[in-house]
């Protein structure tokens, strides 16, 4: 069996029936979820959107409570609550599925708080400073993490013009061993704002790759 994590951060909906202000990055996510679905029958998915069930930003009970030392009183306990339940179902993933669009040239603020819940002294790294100028290191490893993203614009890959601007990708792969993962794909639908041909390419080309992936992980 195989745990699925996925992670939906879009404000917009997605309706298969529908046509307007679609969520692009929640179709690639259904498509995933779907196909890898069908290649592996004993999947556990933890789904969460965070559209509708944001996480708490952090706050100081949060931060203090994180760094106290011993056993935890009841306050700090509560602060931690929420932080505990999101990463209990990291822990629990092989695979986490981030559905996300490009805010602002990052992530959404949802999302952000996420992964401010999770990132967590203790939990999901240590701190050390034997180990010199590189003190933190994940705690967790052995998870496969996979970005389906959408933006308005394009060029923002790799070796792209536009990488320097893509604060989203770079962000999420730089967190990424935090939250275990050991590999993390990315795909992404580009040109949604210029609704040409060139998106209708790059979104059914998104799609079908988001499939194969799907299945490679599915089988894997
Ligand atoms: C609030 C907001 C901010 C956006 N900022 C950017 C941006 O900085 N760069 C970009 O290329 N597209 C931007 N877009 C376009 C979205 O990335 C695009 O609509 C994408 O398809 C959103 O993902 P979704 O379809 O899953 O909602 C923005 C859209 C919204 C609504």
């Amino acid at each position: 069996m195989k745990t699925v994590l996925y992670i939906i951060s879009s404000a917009r909906k997605y309706h298969p029936d529908q046509q307007q202000h679609q969520s692009i990055s929640r179709m690639l996510g259904e498509s995933f979820m779907h196909e890898f679905k069908q290649h592996h029958k004993q999947t556990e998915v933890i789904c969460r959107d965070l559209s509708i069930s944001p996480p708490a930003y952090i706050d100081q009970e949060f931060i203090a409570a994180s760094f106290a030392q011993g056993e935890l009183n009841q306050a700090q306990q509560a602060a931690l609550t929420e932080s505990d339940l999101l990463i209990n179902e990291v822990e629990q993933a092989d695979v986490i599925v981030l559905a996300s669009p490009m805010y602002n040239y990052g992530m959404p603020a949802v999302l952000k708080a996420w992964f401010d819940q999770i990132i967590r002294i203790g939990k999901t790294f240590s701190f050390d400073l034997s180990r010199g100028d590189e003190p933190l290191a994940p705690v967790l490893s052995g998870k496969h993490l996979v970005l389906l993203a959408s933006w308005g614009e394009f060029n923002f890959r790799k070796g792209e013009t536009k990488y320097a601007f893509n604060h989203l990708s770079s962000h999420i792969e730089q967190l990424s061993p935090y939250l275990g993962a050991d590999a993390f794909y990315e795909i992404a639908s580009e040109y949604q704002e210029f609704g040409d041909s060139r998106h209708e390419e790059s979104r059914a080309k998104a799609i079908a790759d988001t499939r194969i992936l799907a299945k490679h992980l599915a089988l894997l």
